[in-house]
């Protein structure tokens, strides 16, 4: 096989075989990124095993920017966006921020490329995601590290953060068997699996996103449309307000909150 119009037409019908409904575009990423005719053969063959393109390739578009994605690291979705959307629209130079269950830190570089000095931290248990997260985020200011949700964030941030960005995985458990193969056997479990309604990481998170904080700080976690219920209901017992906003473009949700006032001792739970 060599470069040119036949390899290419080629590659097009491995691609369109093997259920690849972007089979055109993805053998142009294909083209461009091998730097040989081994390399290309090799790329195909995980392709049609169903690796994800990105990981293939080495990298992912995320609200514009081109992130590096490795083995054993989430893709960053494009309904995601929805959360760095919402969270530059809030954030002020020199905000401090956390994106939590980072994964590539696709949200945290989204937010540095829109908001000018930002003070970053990303977080990831996983120590592929971390790694990845360091290529992506270091070259920005940001801080990555490995640990479960808030344990490795130094305590100085206590009281600090002023947006705390969260793509936590939220597939109930049940619903994993459900997702496409390249999810399900290229994605680690713990990248997906959000318990038995989907919903436990993000409860873990608004029960002790608080002390985090700044005052006026903000808690921003996506979820989807059917569980954006449960999300909200995990940020009122979080003591959060919730608010539910939709991009149908890309079909995102994300939940937003601040810290309720102690006076009122109810959360206002709503969508729009
Ligand atoms: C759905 S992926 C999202 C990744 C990234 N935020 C994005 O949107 O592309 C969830 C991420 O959470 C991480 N994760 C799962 N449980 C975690 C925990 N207890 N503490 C920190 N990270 C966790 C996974 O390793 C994975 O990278």
């Amino acid at each position: 096989m060599a470069p040119g119009n036949l390899a290419r037409d080629q590659i097009v019908a491995a691609l369109r075989e093997a259920g690849c409904v972007f089979a055109e575009d993805e053998a142009e990423l294909i083209l461009a990124a091998a730097g040989s005719v081994d390399k290309i053969a090799s790329m195909l063959r995980q392709r049609v095993a169903g690796v994800p393109l990105e990981v293939i390739v080495g990298w992912a578009e995320f609200c514009g920017l081109r992130l590096t994605v490795e083995p054993g690291v989430f893709v960053p979705r494009r309904r995601t966006e929805v959360v760095a959307r919402e969270a530059v629209a809030r954030a002020r130079p020199g905000a401090v921020v956390v994106d939590l269950c980072c994964g590539t830190g696709a949200v945290a570089a989204a937010i540095h490329a829109a908001v000018d000095g930002l003070e970053l931290y990303a977080v990831d248990i996983e120590p592929a995601a971390v790694r990845c997260a360091r290529r992506n985020l270091e070259q920005l200011g940001g801080i990555v590290l490995e640990g479960d949700l808030f344990a490795p964030l130094p305590e100085g941030l206590i009281g600090r953060v002023d947006l705390l960005v969260v793509n936590a995985p939220y597939v109930p458990t049940d619903a994993i068997a459900l997702m496409p193969p390249e999810a399900r056997e290229h994605e680690p479990r713990v990248t997906l699996d959000g318990g038995a309604d989907g919903v436990d990481v993000q409860r873990r998170v608004a029960a002790e996103a608080r002390r985090w904080l700044a005052p006026g700080g903000q808690l921003l976690v996506e979820t989807s449309r059917d569980q954006s219920v449960r999300t909200c209901e995990a940020f009122a017992a979080g003591g959060f307000t919730a608010q539910v906003r939709r991009a149908e473009d890309i079909d995102g949700t994300v939940v937003i909150g601040a810290a309720m006032v102690a006076s009122t001792g109810r959360a206002t739970v709503g969508s729009d």
